[in-house]
C-alpha cells in the first residue's frame, strides 16, 4: 500500500509540477488539492475494530463510496488498541494522505497525531466518534447520540408494556427490575448515549416504576470498556449471582450495542432465563440494543432480544465522503449542528443524522426493503 501512496504523491508532483504541500516529501491536504484530480488523491480512513461488525460495514462503506468519487484511499483497522491506531495514523501522515477520516477506539488519545496532521495541512474528519482534547478536529459525522440513548429506553418500556412504540399509554403498570449498561467511558458517545436513556428512565426510577436491584445506576458503574461482548456478560454473571441468585426476577436490561447485548443474553440463557419470551417461570428479560448487527437481528427475528437501533452506515459514509470532498475541494463541508459537540477544547461543527428503533416487525420494512440485509441474512443470522 505505501508503495501504491508513493507513487500516487509522484504522480500528483508530476502532473501538477507540485512539491506536495508540507515538508520532507510528505504530501497533504492543505490548499494544493482544490485543482488536482481525484485519482491522485488519498483519504486515510482509521476504523477502530474488526471485531464487530458496524464497523466492518462503516469501513467497507466509506472506501467504496471514496473509490466511486475517484480518490484513492487507504483503510486500517486499529484492533481495538490505541497504540496501534495512534501509528497508523501517524503512518498515513507520513504516507501524505490529503484528508483524514477517523472513528477513534480512545477519543481522548488521538490529539498528538492530529497536530501532526494540522502540522501538513491535513484536514481530520471525526467519523461516528468525536475526538477529544484537540483544535485539531474540522468536522463530525455523526448520529443524533443523545436520541439514540432516548430511543433506548423508549424501545426498553415499550418491551415492557409501559408504553406502545408510538409512545402511547402501554397496558403494564411495572413495578419492573431492571438493569443499565453503557458504552465504553473513553468514546464520547457513550454518554450521550447514558444520558439520553437516563432523560427518560430516571422520572420512572424515581417514582418507583422501575426498580434498578443492584443499585448500579451511574454511567461508571454501568460502563463496559472498548464496548466488550465478554466483559459485558462477565458483568451481567457477576449482577445475577449478586442480586438476582434469591429469586429475584429481572424484566429488563438497557444495553447500548447489539455486541453487549448478546454478552447479557448468553449470561442470562446459561442462568436458566428464556430460551424464550413465553417461557416462564424466567423468561429473558426485555434486552435493548444498537447498530442492527445481523446476529441481533435474527436475536430479534427470534423473539430473544427486543429491539436495536439501527444507524444506516451508508449514509454515514456519503456525509464523510461528501465533508471529504468539500475539503479537498477548499470548502466547508455543510453542518447541521454547531452547538452539541464541545469536545473540551472547541464546538466540532456537525453533521448528525436521525436514527431508527427496530422491533421484529419492523426488520422487513426497514433492514430488508432498505437494501441493509437480505431475508436471507436475517434467517441465517450472518451478512453474505
Ligand atoms: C457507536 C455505536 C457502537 C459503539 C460500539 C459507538 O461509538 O456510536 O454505534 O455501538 O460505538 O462499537
Amino acid at each position: 500500500m505505501s508503495n501504491k501512496l508513493r507513487l500516487t504523491a509522484l504522480g500528483a508532483a508530476l502532473a501538477f509540477g507540485l512539491t506536495a504541500c508540507g515538508g520532507g516529501g510528505a504530501g497533504g491536504g492543505g490548499d494544493d488539492t482544490a485543482d488536482a484530480d481525484a485519482g491522485d488523491l488519498t483519504i486515510g480512513v482509521s476504523m477502530p475494530t474488526q471485531t464487530s461488525e458496524r464497523w466492518i460495514a462503516d469501513g467497507d462503506n466509506v472506501k467504496s463510496q471514496l473509490e466511486d468519487a475517484g480518490y484513492n484511499v487507504e483503510l486500517q483497522y486499529a484492533n481495538d488498541d490505541i497504540p496501534t491506531q495512534s501509528q497508523q495514523v501517524d503512518q498515513m501522515i507520513t504516507e501524505g494522505v490529503d484528508v483524514l477520516i477517523i472513528a477513534a477506539v480512545d477519543g481522548t488519545a488521538l490529539a498528538p497525531q492530529l497536530e501532526n496532521a494540522a502540522a501538513e495541512g491535513i484536514e481530520v474528519i471525526a467519523y461516528d466518534r468525536l475526538i477529544r482534547d484537540s483544535e485539531n478536529v474540522d468536522f463530525y459525522v455523526t448520529f443524533d447520540n443523545f436520541s439514540v440513548g432516548v430511543a433506548q429506553a423508549n424501545a426498553l418500556l415499550t418491551g415492557l408494556g409501559l408504553q406502545t412504540a408510538d409512545g402511547g399509554a402501554g397496558t403494564a403498570t411495572g413495578p419492573f427490575n431492571v438493569e443499565l449498561f453503557a458504552g465504553s467511558l473513553d468514546d464520547n458517545n457513550a454518554t450521550f448515549f447514558f444520558d439520553g436513556a437516563m432523560s427518560i428512565l430516571q422520572p420512572l426510577i424515581d417514582d418507583g416504576t422501575l426498580v434498578v436491584p443492584s443499585g448500579q445506576t451511574s454511567i461508571e458503574q454501568a460502563a463496559t470498556l472498548r464496548w466488550d461482548q465478554a466483559t459485558a456478560q462477565a458483568r451481567m454473571d457477576t449482577l445475577l449471582t449478586g442480586t438476582y441468585n434469591d429469586g429475584t426476577v429481572l424484566n429488563g436490561v438497557l444495553s447500548p450495542y447489539d455486541g453487549i447485548s448478546r454478552g447479557i443474553i448468553t449470561a442470562l440463557q446459561n442462568t436458566g432465563y428464556g430460551p424464550d419470551l413465553a417461557s416462564t417461570p424466567r423468561p429473558l428479560p426485555v434486552v435493548t440494543g444498537q447498530d442492527a448487527e445481523i446476529a441481533s437481528v435474527k436475536l430479534i427475528n427470534d423473539g430473544v432480544q427486543s429491539s436495536t437501533i439501527f444507524k444506516d452506515t451508508r449514509n454515514l459514509a456519503e456525509q464523510a465522503v461528501a465533508a471529504a470532498t468539500a475539503f479537498l475541494e477548499d470548502g466547508e463541508p455543510e453542518a447541521n449542528d454547531t452547538e452539541t459537540y464541545d469536545n473540551g477544547v472547541k464546538v466540532v461543527p456537525s453533521y448528525l443524522l436521525p436514527v431508527e428503533t427496530v422491533y421484529a416487525d419492523d426488520i422487513a420494512s426497514v433492514l430488508v426493503d432498505s437494501g441493509y440485509y437480505t431475508e436471507a441474512e436475517v434467517e441465517a443470522g450472518q451478512a453474505d
